[in-house]
């Protein structure tokens, strides 16, 4: 079995795999609204501090895991011990939750495009956004669009299309959101936007805010859900893991920073609230555009180009599920991507329907779409990285000699990854439940 598992072509394949697997919805789209909601600059520095401090441990656990054992999830988890199978199959079903909610996002970019490409002219955009997501079959539809897309091109080896995609695509991408910036950095008052980001405001810190950042900080970074394990278990063993990891860090806080520079400034311009929650994007976005010459065309790129950030991390979220199904029920995977194809629509069309027909069904006080981004974001994906942690760190015996040359650094490491960060991990999973 081994022998027919597929590998990276070659280290560059892997980590363009990786940094699209990062970069995507949730620095665009999630990074700007979680900041909103949680108080702006307080909520970055905090961010900022786990995702270049602790967050480098699960990350490089889960590659050396899946690098070190390839195998998918399950089979991996059950090779170290037979008990520990259940932990394994947490992280599929963590996988298909986050893409039940991930995968109507990327709906919505889909009917943005069309749009776009339509030059529609619309009034008023958070009323327009309201209306497209309470539409029940469009949005409906829009989703399974999404899904599908994501599902075929993981069903035919994705190497192509996602290479293509970070290569060329993601480059456009970075010059367009420059361009964006300068577009909304020279709007009046634009500078209150600049202050909320990047001045602290420290009576906002709480406990909430920090699970926010992390979960934010996981989520951004594919950890927690077996995607890092996966590709990971993809790369041939005389390939060293740090500079890959120090790149996906790197790249994925750069599109986070652009986007919230991209976004604050204009809301700040415009009077719009930076608390209003997931549409927050979809609503100043295309106001932006509506400002600007030609705003169409540049709409319309720019979702074209959202929507590719997005389809090669949906095409990672989903191949975590893939892989061990594959692996461990035998099946072909196409018929693997049939069957995750059923499974998610069943949980994606009621989450879509939760803006409208449903509103009024709530778990835990929360609508179905907002219960499934939280429960992931803030339970299962800590959950998952904190029993990562342990595994490789006490049973694997992953240690940071194995990929850090300088020796403070190892030893940092080893502590972090057996002691701190599996504490830290814990200790907000509990206040996140209380
Ligand atoms: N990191 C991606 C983003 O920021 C989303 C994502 C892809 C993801 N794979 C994942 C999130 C695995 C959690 C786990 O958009």
């Amino acid at each position: 079995m081994e022998n027919n598992r597929p590998n990276w072509s070659s280290r560059a394949a892997f980590i363009i795999a990786a940094v699209g697997s990062a970069v995507g919805l949730g620095n665009i789209w999630r990074f700007p609204y979680i900041m909103g909601q949680y108080g702006g600059a307080v909520f970055l520095l905090v961010y900022l501090i786990l995702i270049l401090t602790i967050c480098f441990i699960p990350l490089m656990a889960e590659l050396a895991t899946g690098k070190t054992l390839k195998k998918d999830c399950v089979s991996a988890y059950e090779s170290v011990n037979k008990k520990f199978k259940f932990f394994g199959v947490l992280n599929p079903l963590t996988g298909i939750l986050i893409a039940s909610f991930y995968f109507i996002v990327g709906g919505w970019i889909i009917n943005y495009i069309y749009v776009s490409a339509l030059n529609l002219k619309i009034e008023n955009y958070s009323e327009y956004f309201g209306l497209f997501t309470q539409s029940s079959v469009p949005a409906c539809i829009y989703t399974l669009v999404f899904l599908f897309i994501c599902v075929f091109f993981a069903g035919r080896g994705v190497k192509k299309g996602i290479e293509f995609a970070n290569n060329v695509l993601m480059p456009m991408f970075a010059v367009l959101l420059i361009g964006l910036i300068s577009f909304s950095l020279n709007l009046p008052n634009a500078h209150l936007g600049l202050e909320y980001m990047f001045k602290p405001d420290f009576s906002k810190i709480s406990s909430e805010m920090f699970l926010a950042a992390l979960g934010q900080a996981l989520f951004t970074l594919s950890i927690g859900m077996g995607a890092l394990l996966t590709y990971g278990s993809y790369i041939k063993d005389d390939k060293n893991i740090t500079k890959s990891a120090y790149t996906i860090i790197f790249s994925d806080t750069l599109f986070a920073l652009m986007a919230g520079i991209m976004i604050f400034p204009a809301i700040f311009s415009f009077g719009l609230e930076p608390n209003s929650g997931a549409g927050l994007v979809f609503v100043t976005l295309p106001y932006i555009f509506s400002q600007i010459p030609h705003g169409n065309i540049v709409s319309f790129a720019f979702f074209l180009l959202l929507l590719a950030a997005a389809i090669t991390s949906g095409i990672s979220i989903i191949e975590v599920p893939i892989a061990s199904m594959v692996e461990r029920l035998k099946i072909s995977r196409t018929k693997a991507c049939t069957i995750l194809f059923c499974v998610i629509s069943i949980i994606a069309i009621p989450a879509t329907l939760s803006f409208g027909v449903l509103s009024d069904v709530t778990v835990l006080k929360k609508s179905i779409f907002d219960f499934l981004d939280f429960i992931t974001a803030n339970l299962l994906m800590p959950l998952n990285a904190f029993i990562l942690c342990i595994i490789a760190g006490w049973f694997l015996k992953i240690k940071g000699n194995m990929f850090l040359q300088n020796k403070i650094a190892a030893f940092l490491f080893d502590i972090g990854l057996k002691y701190i960060v599996p504490i830290i991990l814990f200790s907000l999973m509990y206040i996140g439940l209380k």
